[in-house]
């Protein structure tokens, strides 16, 4: 076997221990449990429990994703942030259904939402926009994420010069930052099991209800 596959092959998943989920417990509400999980993932100190993959469709019907942070949940929906000028910001203008996944290894979950994204007003923007730290406004001002960059230096540079003028126009907004909402329509909470008898709770919408069913894992 090459070195690579032997590293890939020899990697363990799904070792436990895992917490222990009652099924009848799951609720009636994904965002109830959502909750929860999320807690309970904080209690166990997993890193970075609010990153998730955000998946789009372009417009060629081509599937994309990427990281990204959760910036709130409640009885709407999943919020996260970024500019409409992305390439993820045009793949949800052009197609506004998304998934989003999280994943915490260490307590064997998984989480999977799908909706469509929609576009928060102006004010949420702003709001999410001047909370951010003054460096991450700064690279969003300069207006280039995705596009070549040739040198480093050149980053360098101006971002150098973006954190001068920040610091005098401190209420600066970037116009394309936008805070983007997904209304669910399908939730599923997997929770994995050391003899693979995982637990997978799924939730749909249906006429404004949630339908919760246990799926084979
Ligand atoms: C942990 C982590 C968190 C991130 N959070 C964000 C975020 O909240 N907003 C964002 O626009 N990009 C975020 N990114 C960067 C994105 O993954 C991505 O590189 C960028 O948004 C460009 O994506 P696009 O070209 O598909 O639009 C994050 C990346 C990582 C690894």
């Amino acid at each position: 076997m090459n070195h690579i596959r032997a590293l890939i092959r020899g990697s363990k998943t799904l070792l436990g221990p895992f917490p222990e989920i009652n099924t009848d417990n799951g609720g009636v509400c994904p965002y109830q449990l959502f909750l929860e999980w999320f807690d309970s993932a904080v209690q166990h100190g997993i890193y970075e429990p609010h990153a998730m993959t955000l998946s789009t469709i372009d417009r060629y019907g081509h599937p994309d994703a990427r990281v990204l942070i959760l910036k709130d949940v409640d009885k709407e929906g999943w919020y996260f942030a970024s500019s409409s000028k992305s390439e993820k910001g045009k793949q949800i203008h052009d197609n506004p259904p998304v998934s989003l996944t999280f994943y915490w290894p260490q307590i064997g979950r998984q989480i999977r939402i799908r909706g469509a994204a929609e576009m928060m007003d102006q004010e949420t923007n702003k709001e999410d926009f001047l909370q951010r730290g003054i460096t991450a406004r700064a690279i969003a001002l300069l207006d280039k994420q995705s596009s070549p960059l040739d040198d480093n230096q050149t980053l360098d540079f101006l971002l150098e010069e973006k954190l001068k003028w920040l610091k005098v126009n401190q209420q600066a907004i970037y116009p394309y930052w936008t805070v983007y909402r997904v209304k669910a329509q399908e939730v599923e909470f997997w929770q994995a099991h050391t003899e693979r008898k995982h637990v997978r709770l799924k939730f749909a919408r249906s006429n404004d209800q949630w339908v919760k069913k246990q799926l084979w894992p």
